[in-house]
């Protein structure tokens, strides 16, 4: 997608050095560009740890392109696959909640132990790492070709009014390797000159929102207003929303969702009021080994000061605030559980199903 005009993917292997993988560091959107290196694995488990790189495609891609780290770093001798298994550890405790993260690390696992020689495992891990890259970026720009039909369905049932969509978080194509999951049919439609406006909900407390939602959609020219976390149950009662469209974290295979804290909230009220509630994934976020997402998907809970206090830019320099009282106790969920029954349908690289695990294996059958 656009940035200033260029286009970027979110992970790549650094052109000048192939030993670095390049990425987009995500933790100064929108006030900074940068552009970060890395190296080796220690600091890719940061990168993905502490949100230089997040979203559940590009946790994955990032994974993936870690264990081709690993691969590098591995004594070439008879201890090389014991170094990638302790990597693969490492990186899979990062991040809980995204399965693609667990996918992509144990694909690469199964890669790189099933030939001999070093030089082949890094061969193969870089050829992996690149085709997990390259999948995720193709399943979203087919996610995008499925869900444009939903909006240019409702575009023509509004004689080309604007669509009004709601989305929650980042799903965008920072949070994959392109075009996005739930971002993907809105770039799609966009592209075809449908009119269309996003609501785009702040997400406390990371604000991916309004940090990095608003910016790609201001990038790629995409008409939206960013509101306060609590304000979609509003907009909704008075017509004001179309139709929500999230991306999620890990979707059991019966389909309940799981995407990032306040999306049930979102769900209850476009429930509420009979608006259809979407979620967009490539199928790398199903987890097929789970029916019931509120036992069994873990929940990432993560540190307390995300909550006590928030980053902006002031006087040309991005600047922590403390929001509450210096000894109050925060709690910081970082995901929630959307039962498949609030769910309108799911929309998938391979066409658009409903939550249920019929409907789901109907098009993944080789998952059956
Ligand atoms: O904590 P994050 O930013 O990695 O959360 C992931 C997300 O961006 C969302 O939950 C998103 O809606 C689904 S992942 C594409």
């Amino acid at each position: 997608m656009k940035v200033n005009g260029k286009d970027y993917q979110t992970i790549w292997v650094n052109e000048i050095n192939p030993h670095l993988i390049s990425i987009i560091d995500q933790r100064y959107l929108p006030h900074q560009f940068i552009i970060e290196n890395i190296g080796s694995v220690d600091h890719m488990v940061i990168a993905i740890k502490d949100m230089h790189v997040r979203g559940a495609g590009l946790i994955g891609a990032a994974a993936g392109f870690g264990m081709y780290l690993a691969a590098l770093e591995a004594p070439k001798d008879n201890s090389f696959d014991e170094h990638v298994r302790k990597c693969a550890k490492q990186l899979k405790a990062t991040r809980p909640t995204a399965v693609n993260l667990s996918w992509a690390v144990d694909g690469q696992l199964n890669a790189i132990q099933a030939v001999e020689r070093p030089s082949e495992k890094i061969d193969i891990a870089l050829k992996n790492a690149a085709a997990i890259a390259n999948a995720d970026a193709e399943y979203c720009r087919l996610i995008g070709e499925h869900g444009c039909a939903l909006i240019e369905e409702v575009s023509r049932e509004k004689n080309g009014e604007p669509v009004n969509i709601l989305t929650h978080c980042n799903a965008g194509w920072l949070a994959f390797v392109d075009h996005g999951s739930a971002t993907a049919p809105i770039y799609a439609a966009a592209k075809k000159g449908i009119s269309l406006h996003l609501w785009v909900d702040e997400t406390r407390p990371r604000n991916q929102g309004a940090s990095l939602t608003a910016w790609e959609l201001g990038m790629n020219n995409i008409p939206h207003t960013v509101i306060a976390d609590n304000t979609g149950g509003h907009l909704m009662q008075h017509g004001m929303v179309d139709m929500v469209i999230v991306g999620s974290d890990r979707t059991t295979v019966s389909g309940d969702v799981a995407n990032k804290i306040g999306t049930y909230l979102k769900a209850l009220a476009a429930n509420d009021n009979n608006i259809p509630f979407y979620v967009a994934l490539p199928s790398s976020s199903i987890d097929w080994s789970i029916e019931d997402g509120l036992k069994e998907i873990c929940i990432e809970e993560r540190d307390e000061s995300e909550v006590k206090y928030m980053e902006g830019l002031c006087d040309g320099e991005i600047k922590k605030i403390l929001l509450t009282p210096p000894d109050s106790a925060a709690k910081n969920y970082g995901f929630d559980v959307t039962p498949a029954r609030l769910v309108t349908g799911i929309i998938t690289e391979r066409g658009i199903c409903k939550a249920n695990k019929e409907s789901i294996l109907q098009l993944f059958p080789e998952k059956k």
